[in-house]
């Protein structure tokens, strides 16, 4: 499989190996192969994602789950609907495809704690959830498949005080630009980065970003820059690449060269890689959504034809305040400008064509050993 040759590569494998759990007594009731007047009951699975403004849910998440769903099995139908960062709109979303018969609910919640009542619904009705990306806290969630999203925090982190202590700036003032407050990865991404960062730099200001807004995050990073002074900080700590671009946008606005200021992102979303090499964005991580989703999809074909989960899938336990959910947990991976060809463009997530799109880029392309 490419997916399994590209995590070798890059050492992007699954985290700890464990426990290889037989799903027999998971099944939902609602996956019998019934007949009606002859006809087999045609199985469903809800794909639930959260928001819109960040690029990686409609340009990968959704794809590589329905294609993998439908490589698996034609016959399935997928009961898509985004959220768009609204979680009562993902309340009534959920309420529909659990009414239209979803067979399973993929879930990546808008609000980890209020989707807990999601989950009730489902086991109201023996329909499995995997908790999708996001984990769904104090549920009893069936599975959870994502990063480890505390070693992104950590990874920012140490990218961002490497940067400083190279150019002397170690101790100075550090702008934090967080996700949004009701994602418990970005309690998990600021996590990380304050293991690191703490002690080593000042917090110059912090923000927790609503919505995980790319406006919000710039009109924070306004706010920062009017009290710390155009030149009171060093760098900025942004949890994903839309926020990132926010907050660059901000110093653009208020004339600082953001080629000064090393800024964090995450997603090695197309305009993040393009900011990198150009030197506006310092560096990003990169998670290998084709593996996240593709397992994702394994998983739930596999728990809405009530089989067992596939043999070669090694689970760990994640604790979401009411059990250890069964959990699947890949390794992302810190890129810069030189090893854009080496992670992102060698693992096909981005193709040198796609990202040198302007004579700019292609001239800062060629300059790493990217043409
Ligand atoms: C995801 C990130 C994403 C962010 C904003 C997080 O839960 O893990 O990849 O950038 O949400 O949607």
């Amino acid at each position: 499989m490419r997916g399994r040759k590209a995590l070798v590569r890059f050492g992007v494998a699954a985290l700890a190996v464990g426990i290889v759990i037989a799903l027999a007594g998971c099944s939902s009731g609602a996956t019998t192969k019934g007949t009606t007047g002859g006809t087999a009951k045609k199985l469903k699975i809800a794909l639930l994602l959260p928001e819109t403004k960040t690029a990686r849910y409609e340009t990968q998440d959704r794809p590589l789950f329905e294609k993998k769903v439908k490589a698996l099995d034609p016959n399935i139908e997928i009961l898509y609907s985004n959220a768009n960062q609204d979680a009562a709109q993902q309340q009534s979303q959920a309420d529909a495809a659990l009414t239209n018969g979803a067979n399973v609910l993929v879930l990546d919640p808008v609000d980890s704690a209020s989707a807990a009542s999601i989950v009730a619904k489902a086991a109201a009705k023996k329909v499995p959830v995997i908790s999708y990306d996001r984990l769904i806290l104090k549920a009893n969630v069936d599975y959870y498949v994502s990063f480890d999203n505390e070693k992104v925090g950590v990874l920012q982190g140490q990218a961002l005080l490497d940067k400083l202590t190279a150019d002397g700036k170690a101790g100075k003032a550090v702008v934090f630009i967080n996700g949004s407050p009701t994602d418990n990865n970005a309690t998990l991404f600021k996590k990380g980065a304050h293991s690191i960062l703490d002690g080593k730099v000042t917090i110059g200001a912090e923000y927790d970003t609503p919505d995980w807004s790319p406006d919000q995050a710039q009109t924070e990073m306004d706010q920062a820059i009017t009290k710390l002074g155009k030149d009171g900080f060093v760098g900025v700590l942004a949890a994903n690449d839309g926020t990132g671009g926010g907050a660059i946008a901000a110093m653009k606005g208020a004339g600082i060269d953001p080629k000064t200021r090393p800024v964090t992102g995450q997603d090695a979303e197309l305009a993040g890689i393009q900011r990198i090499l150009l030197g506006d964005q310092y560096m990003t991580i990169y998670k290998a959504i084709k593996l996240e989703a593709e397992a994702t999809a394994e998983l739930a074909v596999a728990l809405a034809q009530g089989k067992p989960v596939p043999s070669t899938m090694s689970l760990t336990k994640v604790n979401n305040g009411t059990k250890d959910v069964d959990s699947i947990l890949l390794k992302p991976v810190a890129v810069t400008k030189d090893t854009i060809k080496s992670t992102v463009v060698a693992d096909g997530f981005w193709k040198t064509s796609d990202i040198l799109n302007t004579p700019e880029l292609k001239a800062a392309g060629a300059a790493v050993g990217l043409q």
